[in-house]
């Protein structure tokens, strides 16, 4: 509840009613409820007594209270003196005065331009003399321009008003995901550390972003934590790794039960798991979020991957969603994952299919750019994106074909050596563990890896003649099945390492749902992962829907003649062969695991199976006995 207070003519009306619009709540003029008889006395020229106002004082009051419990107003109310105000005040859990202070000569004479107003000019000095000035609240001058004072108004409000959300670390990417909150209309508080040359980060974005009213900047941990609302939400946006647990234990002590901290970062998944357990002995609530679509999504829509309790989420859902990128039906990408570390488990998983989708498109590229230049190469990728090839990843492919530094491609001026910030090892490792062959991004890892040996590769390669195929030439089409194949291959992989996983935590993962989210936002977004919702939601896994099945077994000799020509061009095509190999096997009935079983057996007595007894049973032989 706001109450704009001062003498007649201090503009409390224009104020409070562009305050109210700003603040989106209802304006109220208390002139509006005076009694008849009052407003009589007042064109008479006669001063209201404390007598007459008290009924006019106690209606305002039970309207406050009213007010109040439907979400607050604003009130323009003289309100003069201390006793006044302690009965507007009496009824309302939760005011805010705000004076209008100007001189009698400045008021007097706004009065004297004033028409229709019954409040007599002459009036003014009985104003004047009844006045007492609350030595609280905000006092703003009025000699500025209303919109000057509604601006100075709205900044210290914000900063008596208690932010709704905080985000640590003004990064990047905690930069654009504070002005993606604040645009939003959301009260949020922004926390930067100020030692050495960080010293400036919180007041230039302040400085740069003064047109995002909710914005609140803090370079005092605790001063940032208690400008926030109880129970409070607060997003890490620092490095992943052991900043996040030196962020945690700086944060920690000044929290309150039932807080919630959310690591927005790529925290490994079981870093997340421990510090979810050992918060929650401190009963604060931690979120692991995964969050795609680097700056620009951070800025204006990300995909978001939240894990933690399903209280927790409730809690930062209207946030997280309001600020989430939107999917073809106008719903965010943005989902409650499943518990403890699920949320950074499946941005895990995002990654490393970004690393294939990724290096996909790398071997295309050195394939085609065996005969075809820069812009034969994009326009065929062009062609591709406008069907059910679409991607983002390829999107913005065509844009790194085309960009010229004055006459040169730039691509051709960029080193040959991948970096990487671990996540796609890490889904390699994982999926490792739990036994799921994820051989398209691990290939795509090493590719990376192998891509980094530059010195060596550059001194082996003056051993090698390069012949090429001059006879078979590179059919386009050809490639386009070879390239959809793996990429269903890709994404077959990735859904089915999250589904082992969820069994192995007990997170019960929606992956129809993952996929949806995946639809915008994110790195991944493309139209089969649009085409995966529905696929994810009639079958376990991708290779059981009966049209994706047909579609790789028709693809696979397409995929075959690929490997082929990169054979013969020396081209290594390592997540493409991955694809081939891994659809191959688990399209065939009898692999040769016989012989490793045997051989397992022979030098370590491990014992085999046999096909021709039952398999509950277990078997060894002395193989070098005569
Ligand atoms: C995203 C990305 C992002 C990732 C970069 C770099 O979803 O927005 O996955 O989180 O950090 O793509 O990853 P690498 O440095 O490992 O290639």
């Amino acid at each position: 509840m706001i109450v704009i207070m001062g003498v007649s003519g201090c503009g409390k009306t224009t104020i409070g009613k562009a305050l109210a619009k700003q603040l989106g709540l209802p304006f109220f003029d208390a002139d509006d409820f005076h009694p008849q008889s009052n407003i009589d006395k007042m064109k008479q020229g006669t001063p209201l007594t404390d007598h007459d106002r008290m009924p006019w004082l106690s209606l305002l009051a039970d309207h406050i209270k009213t007010w109040d419990e439907h979400g607050g107003a604003v009130l323009a109310c003289s309100a003069l003196k201390e006793s006044y105000r302690n009965i507007l005040a009496s009824q309302s859990k939760n005011m805010t005065w705000i004076y209008l202070k100007g001189s009698f000569e400045l008021i007097q004479s706004r009065l004297e331009q004033r028409e229709l107003h019954y409040m007599k000019s002459g009036l003014l000095q009985s104003q004047f003399d009844a006045l007492e000035e609350p030595d609280y609240g905000i006092h703003i001058t009025i000699e500025n321009h209303p919109e000057q004072i509604l601006s100075t108004l709205i900044s210290k409000l914000n900063r008596m008003r208690k932010s709704e959300f905080g985000v640590i670390g003004l990064g990047v990417m905690g930069k654009s995901l504070s002005l993606n909150i604040a645009e939003k209309g959301i009260r949020v508080s922004v926390y930067n550390r100020s030692e050495g040359d960080e010293a400036q980060v919180v007041p230039e974005f302040l400085e740069n972003n003064r047109s995002f009213k909710t914005l609140s900047g803090f370079s005092n941990l605790q001063e940032f934590v208690e400008s926030l609302e109880q129970p409070r939400k607060i997003l890490m946006m620092v490095k992943a790794g052991s900043v996040i647990d030196s962020v945690i234990a700086q944060v920690v002590p000044f929290l309150s039960k039932e807080d919630i901290l959310i690591d927005g970062g790529n925290s490994h998944f079981t870093d997340t798991q421990n510090r979810f357990q050992s918060l929650k002995k401190q009963q604060i609530h931690f979120i692991g979020c995964g969050i795609s679509g680097g700056e620009a999504g951070a800025r204006t829509g990300p995909s978001l991957m939240p894990g933690g309790t399903v209280e927790s989420y409730n809690s930062v859902a209207p946030i997280l969603e309001a600020i989430a990128a939107k999917d073809t039906n106008g719903q965010p990408c943005c989902a409650y994952i499943g518990n403890d570390g699920s949320g950074h488990f499946v941005k895990m998983i995002h990654n490393g299919m970004e690393y294939a989708e990724m290096q996909l498109l790398a071997e295309v590229y050195a394939l085609m750019s065996q005969t075809m230049d820069h812009e034969a190469i994009a326009k065929v990728f062009s062609s591709w994106n406008k069907g059910d090839l679409s991607s983002y990843v390829l999107d913005i492919t065509i844009d790194i074909l085309r960009k010229k530094e004055e006459d040169h491609y730039l691509l051709d001026k960029i080193l040959d050596k991948a970096e990487q910030k671990g996540t796609g090892s890490w889904s390699s490792k994982t999926a490792l563990d739990l036994g799921v062959p994820t051989t398209m991004m691990t290939s795509a890892v090493f590719a990376r890896y192998i891509s980094a040996f530059k010195a060596t590769r550059e001194q082996l390669s003056k051993h090698i003649q390069v012949k090429k195929n001059t006879i078979t030439p590179l059919d386009v089409n050809t490639l386009e099945k070879a390239y959809r194949f793996a990429r269903i291959v890709n994404h077959h992989q990735g859904f089915e390492v999250m589904n082992e996983a969820s069994k192995t935590y007990h997170w019960n993962l929606n992956l129809s749902e993952i996929a949806r989210i995946w639809t915008n936002g994110c790195i991944i977004r493309s139209q089969l992962m649009q085409d995966c919702i529905s696929f994810l939601n009639k079958n376990k896994d991708l290779l059981s829907h009966k049209a994706v099945f047909e579609n790789l077994q028709h693809s696979e000799f397409a995929t075959a003649e690929i490997l082929q020509l990169a054979i013969s061009n020396r081209v290594p095509l390592d997540t493409f062969w991955a694809a081939y190999t891994y659809w191959i096997s688990m399209t065939t009935k009898r692999l040769p695991a016989n012989v490793i079983q045997a051989q397992r057996d022979y030098f370590g007595a491990h014992t085999y199976q046999r096909l021709d007894r039952p398999l509950t049973e277990y078997f060894h032989t002395k193989w070098n006995a005569s």
